[in-house]
């Protein structure tokens, strides 16, 4: 039997890469130009810390995590996301000494045992970047504006920004019993995940996937009617922010992250696709979390983006962002001198950085220049027999066809003249 992939996962072959390598390249340039730098953590953790980070009521973490034991017996998850990771990081390599605002990104695999779908993976890789030092509601709009800036720049339409404020702890305590009282007299009908939810952390409700308990939330309490005044104050600005950039964003209630950091700001991206909309970035503030992980007291915001969403919504869009190739050349030759000669002119090209192919093949001349069409080669360098004796070779332009005899000796920077021409 053939093996295959596990489910869940995706194979990015050439053909698809050059996609992800274009947006890897825009979001180091939009993050550098945002004062943002690059940090790298291990793809898999001790488990308490996302049992910690992202919360032990989740779904993430109650039924989504890669967990194994190591051969010391210690328990160890594949991460799911990046934050707790990144906090994590924070603390160990103590940056809050650095002056702050610290401002990081990173990009890698993430891994989590979901119910696979269209754009829902098993290892799926992110995007992401966190500010830590800044509690003022203009670092959460300037985040919110380098993830719109950046869906800009690539030229993405139809995306919605969706903001919410989650509150703090304080009027949290408030909501939960609120909640807690509207869900009481329809307890016994929820499901049996959310019946466990219910003493721990109601909240959770809000965010179940089963159809039933969807419906028996309908009308619940939202934080948001609730937020304290300081909550509240930092929403406003929020708002007024992203307003003052011409961000346009639609306040939504009812959404509830699936991670259980978060305090104040919520965010998510959805874009829309045929008869559904689904989210390409979600992220907000978690104030308390660094301290939660052993660190002092730190505010933290950020957010993350699916990159497989991000590209699949380029091409449900049909923008290619990986139109733009190199230029190459191929060097067609014929007769086993001239094919000694052609591994010669490659690697001088080469050496001068330019992009360049030979036939390894022995194909004959039609089939050579046919490679040299596929490849988009803008030139064709054809070196035969009577051409070698005079030692010469003609350079053929691939869109006009307009050709010209060239001395070997001069072909290469002949090309590179062209090539910086254009
Ligand atoms: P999240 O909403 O769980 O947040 O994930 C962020 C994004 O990752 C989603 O909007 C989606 O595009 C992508 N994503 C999540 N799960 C999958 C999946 N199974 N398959 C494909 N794509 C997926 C976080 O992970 C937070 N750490 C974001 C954050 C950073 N908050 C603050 N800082």
């Amino acid at each position: 039997m053939k093996i295959q992939r596990p489910k869940g996962t995706q194979d990015i072959i050439p053909g698809i890469i050059e996609k992800w390598h274009v947006l890897e390249g825009q979001i180091r340039k939009i993050c550098e130009e945002y004062g943002f730098q690059e940090i790298r953590t291990p793809i898999f953790e001790a488990t308490e810390l996302f049992q910690r980070g992202v919360g032990e009521t989740t779904d993430i973490v109650n039924k989504e995590m890669y967990t194994f034991q190591d051969k010391g017996n210690r328990s160890m998850t594949l991460r799911p996301e990046g934050t707790a990771a990144v906090c994590r990081a924070f603390v160990e390599n103590k940056l809050y000494a650095l002056p702050q605002p610290v401002k990081l990104y990173y990009r890698g695999p993430m891994f989590r045992y979901e119910n696979t779908q269209a754009g829902r993976f098993r290892q799926f890789s992110q995007f992401g970047a966190e500010v830590f030092g800044g509690e003022d509601p203009l670092v959460d709009a300037e985040v919110i504006q380098l993830v719109w800036e950046l869906f800009n720049r690539l030229g993405l339409k139809d995306l919605v920004i969706q903001i919410n404020s989650v509150g703090c702890p304080v009027c949290r305590a408030e909501h939960k019993s609120k909640l807690q009282a509207f869900l009481e007299p329809k307890k016994e009908e929820l499901c049996a995940d959310c019946q466990s939810r219910f003493d721990r952390n109601p909240l959770r409700i809000l965010d179940c996937k089963s159809k039933h308990c969807k419906e028996l939330i309908k009308g619940a309490p939202t934080i948001l009617e609730m937020l304290c005044a300081d909550c509240r104050d930092h929403f406003t600005k929020l708002q007024e922010y992203l307003e003052a950039v011409g961000i346009a964003y639609v306040v939504d209630a009812g959404m509830v992250r699936g991670l259980d950091y978060y305090r104040k700001t919520a965010f998510e991206v959805l874009v829309r696709e045929i008869g559904a909309q689904s989210a390409i970035c979600g992220g907000g503030r978690y104030d308390g979390l660094v301290e939660e992980i052993g660190g002092p007291s730190t505010p933290g915001i950020g957010f993350a983006m699916g990159i497989e969403r991000v590209i699949s919504a380029l091409e449900s869009q049909k923008i290619d962002i990986a139109a733009e190739q190199a230029e190459s050349v191929t060097i067609i030759a014929l007769g086993e001198a001239a094919r000694l000669e052609s591994f010669k002119l490659v690697s001088v090209l080469r050496k001068r950085g330019i992009k360049s192919f030979l036939d390894v093949l022995g194909r004959n001349m039609k089939s050579q220049m046919k490679a040299a069409d596929r490849a988009g080669s803008k030139i064709a360098v054809i070196i035969g027999e009577d051409e070698l004796a005079r030692k010469t070779a003609v350079l053929r332009d691939m869109k006009t066809g307009g050709q010209a005899e060239i001395p070997l000796d001069l072909l290469a920077e002949k090309i590179e003249e062209l090539f910086k021409r254009s």
